[in-house]
C-alpha cells in the first residue's frame, strides 16, 4: 500500500479544546481517523505524527519519507517562522500540502505568512477538517498520476 504521511506541529494535539470558531471541534485522533478511512478506499495508507517539538517533526519526516509518497502538513505556528521545516519538507523530495484549519489569512497579519508554503505543491485554509480530506485527493490523484506514467514509460521501453 502506497503511505502518505499526516504531519501536526505544536499545540494540535489539543484539537477538540482549542478554540472551536477557528478549529472545529473535532479532536486530533478523529481527523487522523476521518483521514484513515478516506485513504483506504482508494488502497492508499496513512501514517500520523503529531509533535510539539521542531526537531522531532524533522526526525519524523527524515525518517519515514523514504517509505512514505506524500506529505499533508499543518505545522500550526511553526508555518510562519520554521525555515528548518521548510527545509527538511524540501528533502524529502515528496509532493507536501499544507493545510490549516482556520482561515490564515483572515487572523493576525504574523499568520498570513507561511515559509513552509514555498515548499509544498498547495496550501488549504480556512475549511477546517474538509481541508484534510481535500489535500489527501490532491495528493492521490498526484501520486496516481505519477504512477501512471511510470508505467506507460517502462510500457515504451519494453
Ligand atoms: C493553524 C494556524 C496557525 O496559525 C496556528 O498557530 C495553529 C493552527 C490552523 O490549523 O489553522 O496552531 O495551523
Amino acid at each position: 500500500m502506497v503511505t502518505i504521511l499526516l504531519v501536526h506541529g505544536p499545540n494540535l494535539n489539543m484539537l477538540g479544546r482549542r478554540d472551536s470558531e477557528h478549529y472545529g471541534s473535532k479532536k486530533l485522533k478523529e481527523i487522523e481517523k476521518l483521514l484513515e478511512d478516506e485513504a483506504r478506499k482508494a488502497d492508499f495508507d496513512i501514517k500520523s505524527f503529531q509533535s510539539n517539538h521542531e526537531g522531532a517533526l524533522i526526525d519524523f519526516l527524515q525518517k519515514e519519507s523514504g517509505d512514505a509518497a506524500g506529505i499533508i502538513i499543518n505545522p500550526g505556528a511553526f508555518a510562519h517562522y520554521s525555515y528548518a521545516l521548510h527545509d527538511a519538507l524540501l528533502d524529502t523530495g515528496l509532493p507536501a500540502v499544507e493545510v490549516h484549519l482556520s482561515d490564515v489569512n483572515a487572523r493576525e497579519e504574523w499568520r498570513k505568512k507561511s515559509v513552509i508554503g514555498p515548499a509544498c505543491v498547495g496550501v488549504i485554509s480556512g475549511k477546517k477538517e474538509k481541508g484534510y480530506t481535500e489535500a489527501l485527493h490532491i495528493l492521490m490523484d498526484k501520486i496516481q498520476g505519477l504512477q501512471r506514467m511510470t508505467t506507460n514509460n517502462s510500457g515504451l521501453h519494453s
